[in-house]
């Protein structure tokens, strides 16, 4: 399996998107485990990019459910529709969020969050779980972000959820 720490936070955003998805795809190439996968990805983009929380929640049943994370507990459950999660999962839109506070039904699990970025991961066109990174700086996430963490939500998707 390739080595999977990574430390990007002392490089500009281009380079260290550029530098993450080449490793993300060799990271995946040695998982053929949904959990695993998501596990491993939870952990290596959050040690890349030091942000609050960083993981996936899992549409189970028409509802949200925690999967793989890192950083503190969080709600087990989000229905559709609801909080940054739910809408992203709902509307099958990545949700860019400057301030959580002005975010209509955020649900803070974390009161030090401030900014938040959730990516649909999808499986033929269906939500299949949803990468959620928060932060506790302010606008702290941008389009450019948004477009890393995209590519590897299609990554993993067509690695992992693919059958
Ligand atoms: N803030 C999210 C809930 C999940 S936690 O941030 C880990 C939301 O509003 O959906």
């Amino acid at each position: 399996m390739a080595e999977t720490t990574l430390d990007l936070r002392a490089l500009p955003k281009a380079q260290a998107y550029a530098e993450l998805l080449p490793h993300v795809d060799l990271v995946l190439e040695g998982i053929d485990d949904p959990i695993a996968a998501m596990a491993t990805m939870s952990c290596l983009l959050h040690h890349a990019f030091g942000h609050l929380w960083t993981g996936f929640y899992r549409v189970v049943d028409n509802e949200l459910v925690v999967g793989p994370f890192a950083g503190r507990p969080a709600c087990i459950r989000i229905p559709f529709g609801q909080g940054v999660c739910g809408v992203a999962a709902q509307s099958g839109a990545t949700q860019l969020v400057a301030d959580v506070h002005a975010f209509p039904g955020h649900i803070a699990c974390d009161p030090v969050s401030r900014s938040e970025l959730v990516v649909p991961v999808k499986r033929e066109g269906a939500v299949v779980a949803v990468i959620d990174i928060d932060s506790p700086v302010i606008a702290r996430f941008d389009a450019e972000d948004a477009e890393g963490i995209q590519a590897v939500a299609r990554l993993l998707a067509d690695r992992i959820f693919n059958s």
